[in-house]
């Protein structure tokens, strides 16, 4: 059986059972802070597990990408040194909401198995949380499992949580035992299930989800029962196709096979093989989170991806591979799982493209990292120590990128450990550092009650059809200076999509209180509220918002669909947005593009996108299918959440998108377009700005006053302008340097004059003066010509440059050869005394001061200066 068919039977298998086939979510989470990835198929549900948002099928079956690299569930150090760790995986699931409950997930797990896969009854172990008699029973009762078969275990094997916070229950896991030499039943507590004997393999989960864990740790029955269940898909491959690796499918033969061909080192079964299963682990993991909208970065998210990039570019190494190669592996993943996550396909280029420019980046520091590295061990290998000192884990980390999990791993190769706790504190210095420069967004605490006024269903949204609605307070609870408010019915957008909240009033009959923001919490419509007069209360209150705001936002939020073809036009395909904010002054789009867009073809954006707002197509709004949306082209931006119908915006023939924001009635409604600027925000993504309808009209005219001020001052068409002023400006250029020539030709010509003013001193003609200069590079020309004119010598001259007083002197070479005067002795003389201080060279220096009061003081001091040099 192919995994192929192994997957789809068990989508089959429940959707003869009623559920709904659900798409997988993005490995990137979508609105939940607590999640770095992705982690379990649950995910997409908690804010239905919870109550927050309803419901429109009670079963789903799915098989959802999964990311386990960081927080509670993190398999990352263990991937590649056995056959059934990942950092990616798929897991298969199916759910209940409420509906049915343990005996139906419990009896179709084993007919599932026993029935349709047909995996020996007698190899089958469950696993029971220690105090769920129901489970218990109801495997005894419901299924022909070996009675001794079912296993009781604590919590740490048998309760499962998503994340320190978020729905959690009791679980039930199904365990095979795939045989081995050795006699050992499934229930010896030292060597059975559970016991991380790989003989033991757990294959399914069963969550039965029924409470919440809150940030303190304390447990909460939730409304409902739910059923979750977890089945890791790569290991159900590996068992029904007869391997006891997960390596040895039909999931990661063919990667394997191409790491083999690139590096030209075979895959082996054993440690030897470790390099090339690293590998190709690391590829799912980074080509998944790539499509779904993750970067590498250097904190968060985007450091994880860096790490595990890093760590697969260091196995390269261990292969012989100096080139970057992990970009070449991503169209074999594609072969083998493009058609079950066509996204992958889609994205293949630009997935190559980043992981290409990472791999060549730490390219430059790997091989030295790896050379200090290696100088190290051997260093406390001869010296017979087996730590590596925490400092220079941190130099690895911090000069050449070395992730500390890829450090700990070498340094297990050659058997050495690592000081974590030196590495922690040159960490922690370091983060104490950057935590001034560190924000975090506050958010609704939450932690005030909620004061309820009325009950029923909340937050009908009226906003597309309506900017004011009468609407009734459900209830309310107090915040940092102001409410929120949660309506019955409301014409507030809340924020999503990269479009703002609105902002308005709310006027009840004895309240007035302004809006000023609108925030989604689940399927609820938070209005963060001030109150001006009154208190709130459940009266019928009228709901107002902020109209010409919001009509500044839709004309944004529509003109980001055009820029959006636009650019796919203009640029290619291979453009996809990659964030986008919309409010009320202006519009951001960040999107995928490896180069600057030229000017070029940003007037020729701009151009399309005005065109398409004088084609004044009327906006057209559809509720389609998710699938069918696609099959029409309409574009979905990755990192969202959809629902099953999808709500579309389009625009004639030239735009469509998966869009629930708030648009204009007809394309003309944007009235101007005009781009601000074109930036690039991170490697491989770009940034353009831009403004529409009054705010662009405004622009223009304040430029056109600037070209009339210019045309008056100037006197002449707007068309010679620029002409003129370049003109104008070459002319002023060349005005400057003759101007500089004259200035120094006279003040030179004007050297003769005071020439006569040298006087004598113990044989040597010494000239003091001091002459107007503007720069001290005058001075030294003037200084340079005055040399040649004393002929032998001393010359001392003084100016104030810039309210500052400066001094240059020149000696002869003969006087410097027969009386041992130095320039730049002499000029740090007057540099002292000047407040400042020189030097230079034996036949010239300068010197600069402060006091410019004091200049010609100091002046007439050289003649003793001298003399006691001389002396
Ligand atoms: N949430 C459970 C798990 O991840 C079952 O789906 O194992």
């Amino acid at each position: 059986m192919t995994s192929k068919e192994i997957r789809n039977q068990f989508i089959q298998f429940f959707r003869d059972k009623d559920h709904k086939f659900v798409r997988s979510a993005g490995v990137v989470p979508f609105d939940d802070p607590t999640l770095l990835f992705t982690n379990a198929g649950m995910n997409q549900f908690k804010g239905i597990f919870l109550g927050n948002e309803n419901v429109d099928h009670p079963r789903a079956v799915n098989s959802q990408k999964c990311i386990r690299v960081s927080g509670k569930h993190n398999d990352l150090e263990e991937v590649g040194k056995d056959t059934y760790h990942h950092t990616f995986f798929e897991m298969l699931g199916n759910w209940s909401f409420g509906d049915y409950y343990k005996a139906e997930a419990i009896t179709w797990a084993w007919e599932l198995f026993t029935d349709v896969w047909k995996i020996p009854k007698d190899k089958l172990y469950a696993t029971v949380y220690q105090d769920d008699d129901e489970a218990f029973d109801l495997w005894k009762s419901q299924t022909d499992i070996m009675p001794e078969h079912i296993l009781r275990f604590g919590a740490k094997d048998n309760f499962w949580e998503m994340g320190e916070t978020g729905p959690c229950g009791p679980c039930s896991e199904l365990h095979v035992d795939i045989g081995g030499d050795s006699v050992i039943a499934g229930s010896d507590p030292d060597r059975g299930v559970n016991t991380d004997n790989p003989r033991f393999m757990e294959l399914w989960n069963l969550v039965f989800i029924q409470y919440n864990r809150d940030e303190e740790g304390e447990l909460s029955e939730l409304p409902h029962k739910h059923v979750d269940t977890g089945a890791g898909f790569e290991r159900i491959v590996a068992y029904l196709q007869g391997k006891d690796s997960n390596y040895e499918t039909d999931l990661f033969i063919p990667i394997l096979e191409k790491i083999a061909d690139i590096s030209g080192v075979a895959y082996k079964r054993d440690d030897r093989g470790m390099p090339h299963r690293v590998i190709a682990d690391h590829l799912r993991m980074l080509t998944f989170s790539i499509t779904d909208g993750a970067l590498p970065a250097n904190d968060g998210r985007g450091y994880v991806l860096r790490r595990i990039l890093r760590r697969a570019a260091r196995f390269g190494r261990n292969l012989g591979m100096t080139k970057p190669f992990i970009s070449e592996l991503v169209p074999t993943l594609v072969e083998v799982m493009g058609e079950a996550f066509p996204e992958i396909a889609e994205r293949c280029d630009y997935v190559q493209r980043v992981i290409r420019a990472e791999e060549e980046s730490f390219s430059v520091t790997l091989d030295r990292g790896i050379q200090i590295f290696n100088g190290l061990a051997s260093e406390l290998q001869g010296s017979g120590k087996n730590t590596i000192p925490g400092e220079d884990v941190f130099k690895l980390y911090d000069t050449y990128g070395f992730p500390v999990d890829l450090t700990r791993l070498m340094a297990e190769e050659q058997e050495l450990a690592i000081d974590e706790e030196g590495f922690e504190q040159q960490m922690d210095a370091q983060r104490e550092q950057a935590r001034s420069q560190h924000r975090f967004k506050q958010s609704g605490s939450g932690e005030n009650e909620w004061i309820v006024l009325r009950e029923g269903k909340d937050s009908t949204f009226l906003g597309y059809t309506h900017a004011q609605a009468d609407a009734h307070i459900l209830r309310y609870r107090s915040e940092e200076d102001g409410y929120v408010v949660v309506l019955d019915r409301t014409p507030f957008y809340a924020e999503s999509g990269g479009q703002v909240g609105d902002t308005g009033l709310l006027l009840g009959p004895e309240f007035r209180a302004v809006v000023t923001d609108t925030q989604k919490e689940g399927d609820s419509y938070l209005h963060f509220v001030k109150v001006e007069q009154g208190e709130l209360s459940g009266e019928p209150l009228m709901a107002e918002v902020d109209e010409s705001r919001r009509n500044a936002i839709r004309r944004n939020h529509s003109a980001t669909h055009l820029l959006n073809a636009a650019l796919r036009n203009v640029l290619g395909d291979h453009v996809k947005q990659s964030g986008s904010l919309v409010n009320d002054v202006h519009l951001r789009f960040d999107f995928n593009h490896f180069e600057k867009v030229t000017a070029q073809d940003l007037r020729e954006i701009e151009r399309q996108v005005n065109h398409q707002i004088r084609q004044n197509n009327t906006t057209l709004v559809l509720r389609l299918d998710f699938d069918h949306a696609r099959e029409e082209g309409a574009l979905a931006f990755f990192g969202e959440k959809y629902g099953d119908e999808v709500r579309t915006v389009k625009f004639g023939d030239y735009s469509h998108e998966l869009c629930g924001g708030i648009h204009v009635h007809a394309s003309g409604d944007i009235g101007y377009f005009r781009i601000q600027s074109e930036s690039s925000i991170a490697s491989g993504v770009r940034r353009i700005e831009a403004i529409t309808g009054r705010a662009a009209e405004e622009q223009a005219r304040e430029e056109r006053e600037i070209v009339d001020q210019l045309r008056n001052l100037l006197k002449m068409d707007s068309a010679d302008l620029v002409q003129k002023i370049d003109d104008a400006f070459q002319e002023r250029r060349r005005l400057e340097k003759e101007l500089k020539q004259q200035k120094l030709q006279s003040t030179t010509s004007n050297l003769d004059n005071i020439l006569d003013k040298s006087v004598d001193i113990e044989g040597i003609s010494v000239l003091i003066d001091s002459i107007s200069v503007s720069n001290m590079e005058e001075l030294k020309q003037v200084a340079d010509e005055l040399v040649l004119k004393i002929g032998s010598g001393v010359g001392v001259l003084g100016t104030v440059i810039e309210e500052a007083p400066y001094v240059v002197c020149t000696v002869t070479e003969d006087v410097i050869a027969g009386k041992k005067l130095k320039a730049g002795d002499i000029v740090r003389e007057l540099g002292a005394r000047l407040g400042g201080g020189g030097g230079g060279k034996p036949h010239m220096a300068t010197a600069g001061g402060k006091d410019a009061e004091k200049l010609e003081e100091v002046l007439a001091e050289v003649p003793e200066i001298i003399r006691g040099m001389l002396a």
